[in-house]
Order: C-alpha cells, then structure tokens, then sequence
C-alpha cells in the first residue's frame, strides 16, 4: 500500500517509514520542508544499504497524497497539519501517533487536548477522513531497527470499523506486532495518555518498554 507520513522526519516517523517499507510498503515521507524530507530519506536509505526500500520524499502535501495517511508530528501540530492538507484526505485512512504529554524533570504527564485526545482534534479538523489511532506506545527506536522484530501489541480505536480493520491488516503484516481492536476513538483519550505511563516505566527501570496483553486467544487477534 502507498503511505504517506505527515512529519516523517522526526524519530517516529523516520521509524515508521522504513519498518512500513520493509514489509513492502511504498512510503512517502512528508515534511514542511521537502529538502529535510529528502534529507532524512537519504538517511535511512544509508543506514540499511541491504534492504530493497520503497521510501521517497516530498512535502506534507505529497505525502498526503498516498492512499493512506500517517500524522507523526508533535501532538499540538497534528490537527493542524492535517487541515493544512485536508483536501487530500477526504474519504482516507488516517493513522495518528501522537500523544500529548508533558515532561518536567523526570516526570511525564499527560495531557488531555479540548476533545479528549490527539485523535479526536484531527477527526475533528477533517471531518470527511476515517481517522484511526494507533502506534502511540511503540518506542521510535526499536520500530526503526529493521534488522529485527518489534516484540508488541498495538492498540488501534477508530469510529470506522472499516479504518480498523484497514490498519490491524498493516499492523500485522509487520513481524512481532499484533494489532487489537480497541473500540471507538473515544478510547485514544486513555491510548495516549498511557503513553506518560510507559515513558515513567523506562525512566524508572533504564529501558523502553513495549506493551503486551495477556488473554487474547491468538485465534481472535492476528499477528505476526
Ligand atoms: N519518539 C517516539 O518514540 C514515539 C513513539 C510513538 C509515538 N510518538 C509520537 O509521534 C509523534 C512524533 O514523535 P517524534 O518524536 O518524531 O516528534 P518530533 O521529532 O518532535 O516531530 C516530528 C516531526 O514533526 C514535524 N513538526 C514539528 N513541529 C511541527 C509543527 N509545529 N507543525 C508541523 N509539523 C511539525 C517536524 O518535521 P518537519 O520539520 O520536517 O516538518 C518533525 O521532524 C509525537 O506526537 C509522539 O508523541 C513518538
């Protein structure tokens, strides 16, 4: 599938954008510069030189111009970035990973936006996309490394079943993710806002922690 990443250049959309790529998606990495955009292509193009990797850059716009969209910018720019080129993104998919969050000291707090999450500004913005959330508690770092599984659940919530269904497929074509169907957007205020509890969890015991449920018959969740 063609994706686009809106702010793919920043550590979790660089990320996103090669572990998509390696299972044979075609990424766009979007930016509001298309010069760092190219920039940090060449980047993970150098980085995995043994890899064949679909991955091409261009601005916001191009990248919104993919068949399905992610928004990886900083929680406070992601409805507005998604207005910004709102007119591509009628009728699509729309995967937002931002959470609002607040670091003070060793501390994280979350943050709650106007209407209860990140997700739900950027539903609100653009009225007409099938906005779903996801990838929120997976760390940059290990989603980057494509030179192995990301050992994870990812909690996905959509109002658009159809926008569900769409991304656990993505979710699961990647090796050592499972997707779960997590219900309405309404559940992406406690998603995000989790994210400050994971974050406190690496702080505290020196790690990155990624996040597995038990008691989901494997029969009833895919994964890879
Ligand atoms: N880092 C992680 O491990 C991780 C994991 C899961 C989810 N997330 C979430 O994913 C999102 C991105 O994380 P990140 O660490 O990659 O963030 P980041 O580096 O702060 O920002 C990502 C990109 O967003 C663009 N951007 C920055 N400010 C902007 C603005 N005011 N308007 C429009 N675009 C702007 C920049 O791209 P250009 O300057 O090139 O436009 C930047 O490279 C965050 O919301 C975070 O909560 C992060």
């Amino acid at each position: 599938m063609e994706i686009g990443i809106l702010g793919g250049t920043g550590p979790a959309g660089s990320a996103l954008a090669v572990r998509l790529a390696s299972v044979g998606h075609e990424v766009r990495v979007g930016s509001r510069s298309k010069y760092r955009a190219m920039e940090a292509v060449d980047h993970l193009l150098e980085l995995w030189p043994d890899h064949q990797l679909d991955i091409s850059a261009g601005d916001n716009d191009y990248a919104a111009s993919a068949e399905l969209v992610v928004i990886a910018t900083p929680w406070d720019a992601a409805a507005i970035t998604a207005r910004s080129v709102a007119s591509h993104l009628d009728g699509k998919v729309v995967i937002t990973m931002a959470n609002a969050l607040d670091r003070v000291g060793h501390e994280f707090i979350p943050l709650i936006p106007p209407r209860g999450s990140v997700a739900a500004s950027v539903q609100a913005a653009v009225r007409g996309c099938r906005v779903a959330a996801a990838f929120q508690h997976v760390p940059a770092k290990e989603l980057g490394d494509i030179s192995g599984p990301v050992d994870s659940d990812v909690m996905i919530c959509s109002d658009h079943s159809s926008a569900t269904e769409v991304v656990t497929g993505i979710v699961n074509s990647i090796p050592g993710f499972r997707g779960l169907d997590c219900g309405e957007l309404s559940n992406a205020t406690a998603i995000e806002a989790f994210t400050a509890v994971l974050l406190q969890l690496n702080v505290r015991y020196r790690t990155r922690v990624a996040l597995k449920l038990v008691g989901i018959e494997a029969d009833d969740a895919g994964g890879g």
